[in-house]
């Protein structure tokens, strides 16, 4: 966590060229924020939303970079939420086979998991984050100074992606999490908990770059929760997905591996009360599964892999379930 992002802005880019220098971000960010002008480089405004995070855009990243000479001595720094340093960090690792790229993170998700362990991409053909790369940032600038313009939807959005973290974690993180008033959440309370959760990204993220073994973990919740997603073209926050995801995962963990039946419960009561029933018939669960089927993190084709957990702190990765299953676990999260 910075203490003032600018400064260590400030810091990072004196060891480039200023002519080198340009600023990716998004049409609602620029207007909210006006730091990113201030900043005084070549800014790109690129569309926000789940549906911007395309190859068309990714197109119009290498287009500004062409555009504005920039070499692979350049430096691109990309201020948003999760889309935005997810596409802009693709576009960096592929331009002139990869330029230097700085994500500040603009949202409490992209703080907490998007922006840190160097995953990148697009979403190609309905399907999420599909074509992407791993690369990473000369740094990652994190700053709660962004959180005091973020809707309280995409606060909620957030929070479900900490919660999936402290569930990776410990009980000590869980519950830290579970007492926080999210009827007003009060920005400094939030600091130390998305340092904690930073800090449980990075241990996972160092002892498996590219996800192997254990970086699968962090795909908890992400299995039916991008297939919500996907079904919802883009409309449903990505946290709110991984909320519901993780209750399918965690009725599928009860049920496969003894899992106690608590923190599925607690989970429950604060969806039910937060961010309310994912809007999909039981009609759609044939199309779900197809969507998970395809999902990226599959090994096999049609199989579909699953973190699952045994206990709070001890998750089980490669857990491979039937589609009984997986319309088993549809049907508890649609009867909430
Ligand atoms: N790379 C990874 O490891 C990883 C991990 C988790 C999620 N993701 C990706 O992250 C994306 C979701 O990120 P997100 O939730 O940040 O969504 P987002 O980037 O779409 O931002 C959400 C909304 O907040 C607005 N916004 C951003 N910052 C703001 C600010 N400071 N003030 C006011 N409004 C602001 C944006 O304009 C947008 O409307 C998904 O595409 C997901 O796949 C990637």
């Amino acid at each position: 966590m910075c203490a003032d992002w600018k400064d260590a802005l400030s810091s990072i880019v004196a060891s480039y060229d200023p002519q080198q220098i340009v600023v990716v971000t998004t049409t609602a960010v620029y207007a909210a924020r006006s730091e990113v002008a201030e900043l005084g480089y070549p800014v790109l405004q690129l569309t926000g939303g789940e549906t911007g995070k395309s190859l068309a855009a990714v197109q119009q990243i290498w287009d500004f970079l062409l555009d504005h000479h920039i070499t692979r001595r350049g430096l691109m720094i990309c201020i948003g939420g999760g889309m935005l340093t997810d596409l802009g960090g693709f576009a960096a690792s592929t331009y002139k086979r990869g330029i230097a790229f700085l994500p500040v993170p603009t949202t409490l998700l992209a703080m907490v998991d998007a922006a840190t362990g160097g995953k990148t991409g697009f979403n190609y053909r309905g399907l999420k984050n599909v074509i992407g790369t791993f690369y990473s940032p000369v740094q990652t600038l994190i700053s709660p100074d962004w959180l005091t313009t973020l809707p309280p939807r995409e606060l909620l959005s957030g929070y479900g992606e900490m919660l999936k973290t402290a569930l990776l974690d410990s009980e000590a993180l869980w519950s830290r999490l579970l007492q926080l008033d999210l009827d007003r959440m009060d920005i400094a309370e939030l600091v130390p908990l998305i340092d904690a959760c930073v800090d449980c990204k990075r241990a996972i993220v160092m002892s498996d770059p590219h996800e192997s073994g254990l970086r699968k973990a962090l795909n908890f919740g992400h299995t039916f929760g991008h297939a919500l997603e996907e079904m919802s073209l883009g409309a449903m926050p990505h946290g709110y997905a991984v909320v519901y995801g993780l209750i399918a995962e965690l009725y599928l963990s009860v049920t496969k591996l003894a899992c106690p039946r608590q923190p599925l419960l607690q989970l429950t009561q604060l969806m039910l009360h937060y961010y309310g029933k994912p809007q999909c018939k039981c009609s759609e669960h044939e199309q779900l599964i197809a969507l998970m089927q395809q999902d990226k993190k599959n090994e096999r084709t049609a199989e579909i892999n699953c973190t699952l957990l045994r206990r709070i702190g001890e998750p089980v990765i490669n857990q491979v379930i039937t589609p009984a299953e997986a319309r088993e676990a549809w049907e508890y999260l649609f009867s909430l």
